[in-house]
């Protein structure tokens, strides 16, 4: 019998823990908010898990997001960043690894060619690539939607607006399937991969600086800052970083939201119905809500304490790596009613799903984009989408950051069938 009646603490990073890790974070919100853990790694490091604290943290510039901070980074000169193969293919100058006044520079540079404008003139581009896709398996009457539908529709998005020619693209979708399915681990095939992007984009970047497009690699090129340009290696990493943030986060929107609608039927319903009547306001306030119900990025990236603090009442040293459990802040009670129901019409929704503070989620705009013509476009031309396995043999994959299935099996009426009835 254990003292106080405190259920025991859960084992956290076992399989079971990747199928369903709510409860496990549920005890930590409640026992151990601010908690500290050894990784699957052997790294030690701080889990927070409230929403308050998480909101907290992922905006406190004491925390570093350089892995030259990290206490171990300095004892042993080793990288820590949770992206695979960028230290070896140097890509380790971006937004990611770094703080203010370089992160606001390169941000800034960033954003006046990654704009919500530019992103809305992609949707037509983007409702093709979906279209084209659902094409290849619709009158089948069954698929894997991760490996037919969810992966490959970010990369090619992503592609088409940094101006891979398509004749490359396959090549893409290759090295990210290498990244996806080795990612995290110190895997040679992956670091090879790494490379050979990274070779690419170098080329790449040479070829568009001499016959410049409209495309994000070419206004990348041409952003400047008070007469400042990114340098042809910054401009690589930028290339790279999008390429690795947009693209695994959006394949398990894809994949985590459609089968977070499969499980609950009366919210697909409603969706449904109100799709069939024209009205996509159920969709923008679903797809948040898919985000915070069980969205891609559980925990945010690698932070690290510059000096000691204190954060939800616990005492963290100086060099100590802190990782914000989103998928935990997400489900806080004190934070968002029923937070175990999923609503796809909740309005007080601010999630913490694309991060907070100044390394919010650059991609957003893209992200929904991609996430609503997705789950709309699935719905409307396969109404009667089901699930083709048992949720308990349904795979997660192991990764610490990101969330996500290995496989989603489904079937349907082929639509070659309904258009004949
Ligand atoms: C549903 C899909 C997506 C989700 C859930 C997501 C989530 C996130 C989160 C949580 C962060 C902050 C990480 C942290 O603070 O540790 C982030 C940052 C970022 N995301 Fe996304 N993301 C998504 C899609 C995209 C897309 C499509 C792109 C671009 C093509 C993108 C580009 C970025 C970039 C560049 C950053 C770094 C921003 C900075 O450090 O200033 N993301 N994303």
């Amino acid at each position: 019998m254990h003292q106080n009646d405190t259920p025991p603490a859960p084992d956290l990073f076992t399989w079971e823990f990747a199928a369903d890790p709510y409860p496990a974070y549920a005890w930590l919100r409640e026992h151990s908010p601010v908690h500290r853990t050894t990784l699957p790694s052997g790294v030690e490091a701080w889990l927070v898990t409230r929403y308050a604290d998480a909101r907290q943290a992922l905006a406190d510039q004491r925390l570093s997001k350089n892995p030259v901070h990290h206490s171990e980074q300095a004892a042993h000169g080793k990288g820590k960043t949770g992206i695979p193969g960028e230290r070896s293919a140097n890509l380790m100058t971006h937004l990611l690894n770094i703080d203010p006044p370089d992160h606001t520079r390169l941000r800034r540079l960033v954003s006046k060619a990654f704009t919500p404008g530019r992103v809305a003139e992609f949707a037509p581009r983007v409702q093709e690539l979906t279209d084209r896709l659902i094409d290849g398996f619709a009158d089948k009457g069954e698929a894997d939607l991760i490996h037919e539908f969810a992966f490959p529709l970010p990369i090619y998005a992503i592609c088409d607006m940094l101006g891979v020619p398509p004749e490359d693209q396959d090549d893409f979708r290759d090295w990210a399937g290498m990244m996806i399915r080795h990612g995290g681990g110190p895997r040679g095939g992956v670091a090879r991969s790494v490379k050979k992007m990274r070779g690419y984009l170098a080329e790449l970047i040479h070829r568009k600086r001499n016959e410049p497009g409209e495309d994000l690699i070419s206004g990348l090129i041409r952003a400047s800052d008070h007469g400042e340009h990114l340098t042809e290696n910054e401009a690589a990493a930028m290339a790279f970083i999008l390429l690795f943030a947009g693209f695994e986060t959006t394949v398990n929107l894809i994949g985590n939201g459609t089968y977070a609608l499969l499980r609950n039927p009366d919210q697909r319903e409603r969706l449904q119905n109100a799709l069939a009547e024209g009205d996509e306001s159920l969709l923008a306030t679903g797809v948040e809500e898919l985000l915070r119900y069980d969205g891609p990025v559980e925990l945010a990236t690698w932070r690290f304490a510059t000096r000691a603090l204190t954060l939800g009442g616990q005492r963290i040293a100086e060099g100590d790596p802190v990782l914000v459990v989103l998928a935990a802040a997400d489900r806080d009670p004190e934070r968002f009613a029923d937070p175990d129901t999923l609503d796809l019409a909740r309005r007080d929704n601010q999630h913490l799903g694309y991060g907070h503070g100044i390394h919010y989620c650059l991609g957003a705009p893209l992200a929904r984009l991609e996430g609503r013509t997705a789950l709309a476009t699935l719905l409307r031309r396969l109404p009667d989408l089901r699930l083709a396995a048992d949720p308990e043999d349904l795979r997660w994959r192991g990764g610490l950051i990101m969330r996500g299935l290995r496989t989603l099996p489904v079937e349907f009426t082929p639509e070659a069938s309904h258009a004949a009835g």
